[in-house]
């Protein structure tokens, strides 16, 4: 099965990786738009352009089915998306995190992600979905995709940026899980399991292909 995975950018790569580790009998192919990155500060039309043409490259390439590796893609674009292409099989990002989260025995969970993905709630609704008795505290990081992009992720200014972040997470909130609600934080999840060990941390890549093995043995329909 040929398999496409969309992402606005260097975060495509992790989830890439991931998934052809778990799946190495499936054919992968990417499509990061780096031209148009970062996404997260992009209004709600020009990220639903944008996805939506991603999408529809990777199905002229023959993909069967297309993974929205993207947090903001996939709050954004996702339902409507799948609204607009009723034939095809497209896939988001932010139930499998959310359910990591929760299988992993979250009940205060932390979220840092893109400032649109923050402002669309999305996180809230689907951890609803899932068990409404858990509590989701998501916070914007702005500044780290740039800074990841860039190779600069190893810097001072951005590690102590991300331990800001998650500390008041820590103590405002007392979370026990953090989700890493973007796929190029992904880069950062050592880093931040080291600084914060007591912490659960589910990397939105990791949990999506970890989701997507346990969809495809549950829809062997799909060729
Ligand atoms: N990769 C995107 C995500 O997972 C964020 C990067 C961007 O702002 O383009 O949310």
């Amino acid at each position: 099965m040929k398999i496409g995975i969309f992402d606005s950018g260097y975060g495509g790569r992790f989830a890439l990786k991931q998934c052809e580790a778990l799946l190495p009998q499936h054919e992968f192919v990417g499509f990061f738009d780096h031209a148009n990155a970062p996404y997260g500060d992009r209004t709600s039309e020009e990220i639903y352009e944008l996805t939506k043409a991603g999408m529809n490259n990777l199905f002229d390439q023959k993909c069967d089915l297309v993974l929205i590796a993207c947090n903001t893609a996939s709050s954004q674009a996702l339902r409507q998306l799948q609204e607009s292409l009723p034939d095809k099989k497209v896939l988001g990002c932010l139930i499998p995190a959310i359910e990591a989260a929760i299988e992993a025995g979250g009940q205060n969970i932390g979220v840092i992600a893109t400032q649109h993905t923050v402002d669309t709630k999305k996180y809230h609704r689907e951890a609803f979905k899932v068990d409404p008795s858990v509590k989701v505290f998501p916070v914007a990081t702005p500044k780290l995709v740039p800074w990841i992009e860039a190779g600069a992720q190893e810097t001072n200014e951005c590690q102590d940026y991300l331990q800001q972040h998650i500390q008041n997470l820590v103590e405002h909130h007392s979370i026990d899980t953090l989700i890493l609600g973007c796929t190029h934080y992904s880069v950062l999840k050592t880093v931040t399991q080291k600084a914060f060990p007591d912490l659960k941390i589910i990397d939105s890549a990791q949990a999506q292909a970890e989701k997507l093995v346990d969809y495809l043995e549950h829809h062997p329909e799909i060729k």
